[in-house]
């Protein structure tokens, strides 16, 4: 009796974390057994690779490290903690909310590639962590669509305004629209369900917003 596996996903400063927490909670409020994860795992050495990578130690841009090394990077991530931290209460039929998964690497690392090779990455890239390293596939994926420039102002938000704190992806506007085109195509192709969070031009309230996540949490 496997367990299930639903994935907050969404471009940067879209909300995954407060969404994915507020899941957890209106889930385990209804009786369910229920934990997130989330990722990358920065607590955990197995990050130490992504680490190197957004700090801008193999290059400073994204486009410096091509789609299937950074993949990598993420994907052992995803594989130690698995093993160490969750196989055992997924296994046993708990409930797990993922705050990015598997298509973090699709969204943020199909941007690197021409739109023609999408397809062939993306196969790749769920053969690879789901059937060869062996972590579960989620059952649903949430998406989190927020304007892009609400989502920066979030961002510069939470750093108080100090841009030096962004990551390389954070600071690379060029690359975060592609991710965008990335996670829209995504998103329809793979059958991702869309939570609109923003109305015009302004980001819904938490809760509001909450309320459409778990409707589709429950349908899983
Ligand atoms: N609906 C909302 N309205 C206003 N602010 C929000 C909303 N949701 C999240 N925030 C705030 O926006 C910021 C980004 O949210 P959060 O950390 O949940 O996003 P994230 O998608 O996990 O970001 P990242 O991609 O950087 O990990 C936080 O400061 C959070 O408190
Ligand atoms: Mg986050």
């Amino acid at each position: 009796m496997s367990g299930k596996l639903i994935v907050i996903e969404g471009l940067d400063g879209s909300g995954k974390a407060t969404q994915a927490e507020a899941l957890v909670r209106h889930l385990t409020e209804r009786g369910e057994r229920v934990r997130k994860v989330s990722f990358p795992d920065y607590e955990s050495d197995s990050s130490a690779l992504v680490k190197m990578y957004l700090r801008g130690e193999f290059g400073s841009k994204p486009d410096d490290v091509n789609a299937y090394a950074a993949s990598s990077f993420y994907a052992v991530d995803r594989y130690a903690s698995f093993k160490k931290d969750w196989a055992d209460f997924y296994n046993g039929g708990g409930i797990v909310v993922a705050d990015r998964y598997t298509t973090s690497n699709a969204v943020h690392q199909c941007s690197k590639l021409p739109r023609e090779q999408w397809e062939a990455f993306l196969n790749w890239l769920f053969h690879y962590e789901y059937d060869l390293l062996g972590i579960p596939a989620p059952d649903r994926v949430i998406y989190l669509q927020v304007d892009p420039a609400v989502s920066q102002r979030l961002m510069t938000g939470r750093y108080h305004g100090d841009e030096s704190k962004k990551d390389i992806h954070e600071h690379d506007l060029d690359y975060l629209n592609r991710s965008r085109a990335a996670a829209e195509y995504c998103a329809a192709a793979l059958g991702w369900d869309t939570v609109d969070c923003t109305r015009n031009g302004v980001m819904r309230t938490v809760e509001d917003i909450g309320t459409d996540v778990l409707a589709l949490a429950q349908r899983s």
